[in-house]
Formats: structure tokens, sequence, C-alpha cells
């Protein structure tokens, strides 16, 4: 906030939530650029009201909650935040993995409420973690730190993507499945794509059934990648054993919804990359990225950069 100050005239939002609709349509109306956070919806209507806009910065690595063709269409800069992310998203990835296999939070729940009466041989049996098969959906960046983690873990890793990455795969020992191949030979299955039209509900009732019954299915995405509906009849039938999710579709997801009834299902508040050095260095970059597109230079980390290059040309 201080780098920002020090370079513009700043109105900020103090409130906890996101503000209002109808409130932020009428505060957009004289800024040249907006800091939004992945809560904010920025598309045709708000750049409409916001005819001074030239560059949005977005405090997050994902931009799904921008229309970033329509931005581009209108010469407006957008700005996002990555990298300084990965390795924070992917310890929270290993996070999710372990706690579900290993039971942890059935465990802590037992031992708060005194359930816990002696050790026993059949309490809360897990699945290890080391030497199990892991599919991951997505070789980007997080995808493929999550990849470097499970070595360490000595897991057969097995991955999906658009593109085959031969190099990633002789580096890692990774080795390249068909989408649905994956999801039927995974121990864990960990999820990493950016939410677009094609990712929406990637994996629903279909893939599900495809998976073992023992597998344990971690995403720390976009909430909308998974059919909550569909996975809640999953955990609930016990078609696959467990999952993991630090994002959920809505988020907050509804407090009566009935994932939230299971056991076998973890569910974080949209934290993978909140550690404070992680979410300090986000914030760095957002105030960058808003600055230099104030200035009418290409920030530091664009994501639609032609529209600089096209205003140059
Ligand atoms: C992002 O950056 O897209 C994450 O979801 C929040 O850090």
């Amino acid at each position: 906030m201080d780098r920002i100050h020090s370079s513009c005239d700043t109105e900020v939002w103090e409130g906890d939530l996101p503000l209002p609709r109808e409130t932020l349509l009428q505060k957009v109306r004289d800024v040249e650029g907006l800091v939004c956070l992945l809560t904010d919806r920025i598309d045709a209507e708000l750049m409409n009201k916001a005819p001074r806009l030239r560059v949005i910065s977005n405090y997050a690595v994902g931009f799904d909650n921008i229309n970033l063709e329509e931005a581009t269409r209108r010469g407006i800069i957008v700005g996002n935040t990555p990298d300084v992310l990965t390795e924070t998203t992917a310890d929270f990835t290993f996070a999710l993995m372990l706690a579900a296999a290993r039971r942890l939070l059935e465990g802590e729940r037992n031992v708060k409420a005194g359930v816990w009466k002696t050790w026993g041989p059949m309490i809360l049996q897990g699945q290890d973690v080391h030497g199990a098969t892991l599919g991951i959906i997505g070789l980007g960046r997080i995808g493929t730190a999550v990849a470097r983690r499970a070595q360490g873990f000595g897991m057969k890793t097995l991955y999906t993507n658009p593109t085959r990455r031969k190099s990633l795969e002789s580096e890692l020992g990774l080795h390249y499945r068909d989408f649905h191949t994956l999801l039927g030979e995974s121990d864990f299955i960990t999820i990493h794509v950016n939410l677009s039209p094609k990712t929406y509900h990637l994996i629903g009732k279909k893939e599900l059934e495809k998976m073992k019954s023992t597998c344990i299915l971690v995403n720390t995405s976009r909430g909308q990648v998974v059919d909550n509906m569909a996975l809640y009849e999953a955990l609930r039938n016990r078609r696959i054993a467990y999952a993991g999710l630090d994002v959920t579709d809505p988020e907050p997801i509804h407090i009566n919804h009935p994932l939230l009834t299971l056991d076998n299902v973890i569910i974080t508040p949209h934290i993978a990359s909140a550690s404070v050095a992680t979410r300090t260095k986000m914030a760095m970059m957002a105030a960058e990225n808003l600055i230099a597109g104030l200035k009418g230079e290409l920030p530091p980390h664009p994501v639609n950069p032609e529209v600089l290059k096209n205003a140059d040309a």
C-alpha cells in the first residue's frame, strides 16, 4: 500500500468482505487503475462504467475473474502475480494430500472431542503417500512444483497436460498419460489447471467413476473445475476414498452444503498461497504491475502484453 500511495491518488476498500457490486461499479467511474482480488468480477459491464481504466492489477495468479478478451479489446493492460506463489501452493497441495491420506483432521477431532480412549491397531488407518502413484492434471508451474515434491516421497508420478513436457519427464521421472488413463491409474489425483470453459466441471460423475475406490482427490486450483455435487455423491458412496479441497464452488461453500456433512473430505478456505512471505510478494507484484500500467509501461507481469505492443506499432 505504501508503494501505491506514493505513486498515485488512491481509494481503498477497507471492508473485510468484497465490495458490493453496485458500490464497485460506482467507484470505478473515474479510476485509471484498479487493484482487484479474485472475488471481484471485472467484466464488460464494469469496464463500461470505467471509461478511463488503463490497467487492472489482479492480486492473484489466476485471472478467471477478469474478462480478458474484453480488457484486451479496450486496450486495458492486465497484470497478475505468477511464480511467487508456486512453491507455497505446492506445499499446501502436499499438506492436503497428507492430511487426507492419514486422516489427520478426523484424528484431531476425535482427540478434542474426548472420543480417543486408547491406542488401537485399527484406529484411523489411512493410506501411505510414499510409494503411491500420483496423477497430476496440468503440468504448469504449480503442477511441476508438486511433481518435484513427489520425487522426495518416492511416488510414481503421472501427468496429463495439453502438451507433453518431455524434458520434465526425464528430469523428474514423470510419465505422461492421457486424461482418462491417468484417472484410472492414480492413487492420488491433484488438479492444477486454470479455470476456463474447457476446464469447467472437468471432474464430474463420469470422471469420478473412472477413479480407483481408494483414490484421494486434491484441488487447489478453482472450485468450478470439480462438480461439487458429483463429488459429494462419490465420497458418500465411497466411490472414491477422500478429497482435500482448498477451493469450492461457490466460495465460501454454503454452510448447508452436503459436502460439509462428510468425514472423508477436508475443506480449507482458499489459503494455498497464504504464507506471510508469499502474500507479501504478491502484494508487491500487484503494486508494481499497477504503477507500471498507470505510467503506460508494460507491467512486470502482464497477462495481455499485446495491448501495449499493439499500441506501439
Ligand atoms: C491465485 O493466485 O490464483 C490463488 O488462487 C490465490 O492465491
